[in-house]
């Protein structure tokens, strides 16, 4: 059995299907937003703000950053900051969310929120050694007349490689799941893959809805996905993935009091396609960089399955078959070189 260093699972190539542009934010940027937007923060540095105890609280800070971004070019700048930091945390593929939701109410129109996103995402395919493409989350709380409106929106987006498919986020706790199938059939009409947040700090039903009422092919979080064995047995055996964020649960949800007791052991070896996600980097401080090393300490993982982890990955992303086969390869070939480097057996 092979262990790998920190500094080594750190290098490890990797791919995030489930981190949020605006949670991605770094609190100097916001800094600089907010003063050229003439947006009032409540504190002078906005990392100050970074601290919550629950979902609630934490959207509700999300709210106050989200205040400071407002014309396309903000957009474009943290898209393409979001992209460079995840790049340096070795994220070679990502699929990223973005949630008009918390924007809009402030009179910012979904149209220009997707301009500076795509023109950001664009500049990046150019500069940056990470693929990217996007994903919009409609705001739960905003009811199923908010999610048909992003879900056409979304539709219309003529370029498929850039925006690929819906989500959903924010609460769970008193929320309705099973009214949003309507905008996921429409999404489904227009092509776009379907995933949900479920399962976080709601229970595992709200897993069963998004697969069975929504048509997800994806759920992100799942946290309470165990808790049902007859629905564990089915995404196992469809291998849906599941995209799972344990510091994320720990730091934001509150739903664990450390990654240990997380489910995502538990997950893992009853099979279940479960991967590893930062969720709100720039908010959490706590990349995907950070989470890898955590999660190996956190159960003992050997180095063979922390690369299971990342190659897992790829199965799970919406990335055409082509580029997860040239994905696959030349991550097998950056697995050999940090093992080689760190001084450890190639992989059989
Ligand atoms: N938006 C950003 N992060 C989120 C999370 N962890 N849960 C729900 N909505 C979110
Ligand atoms: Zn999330």
């Amino acid at each position: 059995m092979v262990f790998a260093t920190d500094g080594h699972l750190r290098r490890l190539p990797k791919v995030e299907l489930h981190c949020h542009l605006e949670g991605s934010t770094r609190a100097t940027t916001i800094r600089d937003l907010a003063l050229k937007n003439g947006v009032e923060l409540p504190v002078d540095d906005p990392e100050e703000l970074y601290q919550f105890t629950n979902l609630n609280q934490f959207l509700d800070i999300y709210t106050i950053i989200c205040r400071s971004l407002v014309s396309a070019d903000d957009y474009r700048r943290i898209t393409y900051e979001a992209l460079e930091d995840a790049a340096a945390a070795g994220v070679r593929y990502r699929e990223m969310f973005f949630s008009p939701g918390f924007t809009i109410q402030f009179g910012v129109p979904v149209s220009r929120i997707w301009e500076g996103i795509r023109a950001g995402l664009l500049e990046a395919r150019q500069d940056l050694s990470i693929q990217a493409r996007m994903i919009l989350d409609f705001d739960k709380p905003s009811g199923p007349a908010h999610a048909v409106e992003m879900a056409e929106f979304a539709g219309s987006e003529p370029d498929r490689d850039l925006l690929i498919g819906m989500g959903a986020d924010s609460v769970e706790r008193g929320i309705d799941h099973a009214a949003f199938a309507p905008a996921y059939e429409v999404a489904g009409r227009y092509g776009l893959r379907r995933t949900m947040h479920a399962g976080e700090d709601g229970p595992a039903d709200n897993i069963r809805i998004a697969i069975d009422d929504c048509g997800c092919e994806r759920i992100d979080h799942g946290f309470r996905l165990l808790d049902d064995r007859d629905l564990t047995a089915r995404v196992v055996e469809r291998r849906i993935p599941v995209t799972v964020c344990p510091t994320s649960n720990v730091v934001i949800a509150n739903v664990v009091p450390d990654v240990a007791n997380h489910p995502f052991g538990a997950m893992r070896a009853a099979g279940v396609l479960a991967g590893l996600n930062s969720d709100d980097p720039g908010m959490m401080r706590f990349d995907l960089a950070d989470e890898y090393p955590t999660v190996a300490e956190a159960f003992g993982y050997t180095l063979e399955q922390m690369e299971q982890i990342s190659l897992d990955g790829i199965e799970s992303s919406w990335a055409p078959d082509d580029e997860k086969q040239a994905m696959r390869a030349s991550f097998a070939v950056e697995f050999d070189a940090l093992r080689t480097e760190y001084g450890l057996p190639l992989r059989a």
